[in-house]
């Protein structure tokens, strides 16, 4: 029997840099995959942002993949997955995945004690969209949300094993002790590069959930199941991916190599779609 494959692009956006932790696991777990990313960097941050604004940048965005015949698109941001995926779900011709059901979903199967916390953006603990993902799979699980704001920054001034990181991480996270929670999501692209310091603040008991990491396995399910994965490149030529940005900020490239563990595809910066 052959399985049916499918050679065009992966489409993944983010509100600017930080999805490349989730392109990073893209990378990792599913290696034939070519990717197309689109950072909106000229609007970030989207954590801030209303559901209607988030959602009009998230379509305009998509509209720009589709253009580029992406066979799915991955929402990498999580912002953007707690306000606008309902929407580009029904609306696009192509499967949408966001970073949410996973995470939740690797909550739930990871959680012993029933309590579980979310730390995120700002406007994405405001959606509740994790509270109610994780309610859907197991209602008995109880869910704290914590907005952690100034992580974002924080990560991309590169901090990341920093004093000052550590005394806000400890800010942040000291209220949610009462809660004896056991599992921890990092429900924003930028907390994955702070699993060490949240570690230490929370001590060996409680387990982080990567919500990109369980993403791109999830989107990687998908793929094969829909009949879409790549198929395998001759000679295992190394994909070619493309990466699109609507501004280019300052010491962008070894900001985003930061995130992406390694070398940057060819960057193009471009119009802000829409
Ligand atoms: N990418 C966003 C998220 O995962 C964080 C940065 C922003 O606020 O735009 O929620």
């Amino acid at each position: 029997m052959t399985v049916a494959t499918d050679a065009r692009p992966l489409g993944v956006f983010d509100s600017g840099i930080g999805g490349l932790t989730v392109v990073r696991e893209l990378m990792r777990q599913l290696p034939g995959e070519t990717l197309v990313y689109f950072g909106d960097v000229a609007r970030l941050p989207y954590g801030n942002k209303s559901p209607e604004g988030v959602t009009r940048f998230s379509r305009e965005i998509c509209a720009f993949l589709l253009e580029r015949d992406v066979k799915a698109i991955v929402v990498a941001c999580n912002t953007a997955s707690a306000l606008a995926l309902p929407a580009l779900v029904a609306e696009l011709p192509v499967p949408v995945v966001g970073v949410i059901e996973s995470g939740a979903r690797a909550a739930v199967a990871r959680t012993k004690s029933g309590r579980v916390g979310v730390i995120a953006t700002a406007s994405t603990v405001k959606s509740g969209a994790y509270a109610a993902a994780v309610r859907a799979l197991a209602p008995a699980v109880e869910v704290v949300e914590r907005a952690c704001p100034l992580f974002v920054p924080l990560v991309e001034e590169g901090w990341i094993d920093h004093p000052v990181t550590r005394q806000v991480a400890h800010e942040y996270l000291a209220p949610l002790e009462d809660h004896r929670l056991d599992t921890l999501v990092l429900g924003c692209t930028h907390y994955p590069l702070l699993e060490g310091v949240l570690g230490q603040e929370l001590g060996a008991g409680v387990t982080l959930i990567d919500s990109g990491r369980e993403t791109a396995a999830a989107v990687g399910a998908l793929l094969a199941e829909r009949g879409l994965a790549a198929p395998v490149a001759p000679g295992g030529k190394a994909p070619r991916h493309a990466l699109y940005l609507s501004d280019l900020p300052l010491a962008f490239t070894a900001t985003a190599e930061r995130f992406l563990g390694r070398a940057l595809p060819p960057v193009q910066v471009v119009p802000v779609p829409g």
